[in-house]
């Protein structure tokens, strides 16, 4: 089968993105074999290709990209209990299982999810990794009634989740986003909203019990320095803590040497009295049904920004590269079954 694939590590994704024949998946005794009828792309697809996952999965060339699916359930394995042929489902497939721009994809069942029945193949596929990383990092930071919560990036996939599920909990949501995006961030609930390109969100979001950090680099520390005292960083992106990395099987002498880099960082969390905590999320079938109750509530619908054929998925990379997106971007693929 056509797989869409990378060939190699490297910043020039234009050089490095193929189509390529693949084998079909094997179905082992815990999978579901999906008919792919859409798939969508994540800032860590490009991230992987850059070489910034080495240090957690090396891959072999040429490797499948895509974590993010949806479609219909053609086989099951010989243990499969929760699925059947004929189900609509959606997932976020784990990294030995990635390659999601593809006619077919197999999955183990504790990854899926039924699919949202409100919504198309398109929607779907758009929920599950940026819906499971919002749940967990805003359940670990109780974000509840009267939680004064900063979204940062808020048109981007997870700032358009993240915003409608704060305010599904009950949150008053701040978010910064750039001025052609204000609206969006408007009609999803947003409250405080912070022009970036006008205002320092500093001088605004300095009263907020937690700020979801997605931006990276200098913003960690920022947001350490923001938040109120006493308040919570839930961090998506940059200095991931040591309990984190040993969820993720990093070993003690790697963790040691990560203790130092971020040790200024954990000693002014410290000095404030903030915690600072990295999410890394592993979606399974509990989250995934979360948020097909959430959708199918209308407490959160799917935003997404372009849809592209299968044929032009290196296209769908080099946009959502762009760091521009506004929601989703997705990949359809025709699949008849
Ligand atoms: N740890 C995890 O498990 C996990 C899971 C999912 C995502 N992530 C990470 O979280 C980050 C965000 O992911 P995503 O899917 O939301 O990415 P995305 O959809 O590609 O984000 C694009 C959006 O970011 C906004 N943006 C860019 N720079 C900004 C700035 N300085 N201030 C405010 N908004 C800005 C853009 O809006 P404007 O055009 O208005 O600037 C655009 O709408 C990525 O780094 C990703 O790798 C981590």
């Amino acid at each position: 089968m056509k797989a869409f694939c990378f060939t190699g590590y490297g910043k020039n994704l234009k050089e490095l993105l193929s189509f390529e024949d693949l084998p079909e998946p094997s179905v082992g005794r815990n999978d579901v074999l999906i008919s792919v009828r859409a798939a969508a792309l994540n800032p860590a697809d490009y991230k992987i290709i850059y070489g910034q996952a080495k240090l957690y999965k090396k891959f072999e060339f040429p490797s499948p990209i895509g974590f993010d699916v949806s479609g219909k359930v053609i086989a099951v394995g010989n243990s499969v209990q929760y699925f059947k042929v004929g189900d609509e489902v959606f997932s976020k497939v784990p990294w030995d299982q990635k390659g999601t721009v593809a006619p077919l994809i197999a999955v183990s069942e504790g990854n899926v999810g039924i699919k949202p029945r409100n919504i198309s193949f398109e929607e779907a596929a758009g929920l599950p990794l940026v819906g499971c990383t919002v749940l967990e990092a805003f359940k670990y930071a109780k974000v509840g009634l009267g939680t004064r919560a900063l979204i940062h990036a808020g048109s981007g996939g997870i700032g358009t989740f993240a915003i409608q599920y704060a305010k599904h909990l009950g949150a008053q949501v701040y978010t910064t986003t750039s001025t052609k995006n204000i609206e969006l961030v408007k009609s999803l609930g947003a409250e405080k909203i912070i022009d970036y390109t006008k205002t320092d969100y500093r001088e605004i979001a300095n009263d907020v019990d937690v700020i979801l950090e997605s931006l990276g680099g200098k913003y960690t520390k920022e947001a350490i320095k923001t938040v109120k005292k006493g308040g919570k960083v839930i961090a998506i992106i940059g200095y991931r803590d040591n309990e984190t990395l040993k969820s993720i099987g990093i070993s003690g002498f790697l963790r040691f040497l990560n203790g130092i880099r971020g040790f200024s960082l954990i000693w002014l969390a410290k000095k404030r009295e903030v915690e600072y905590k990295h999410i890394w999320t592993f979606p399974n079938r509990k989250l995934l049904d979360e948020i097909r109750i959430l959708v199918e509530s209308e407490a959160v619908k799917p935003i997404i920004d372009k849809v592209y054929p299968f044929e032009e998925a290196d296209k769908a990379m080099l946009y959502l590269e762009t760091n521009r997106a506004r929601g989703k971007v997705i990949i359809r693929i025709e699949n008849e079954v």
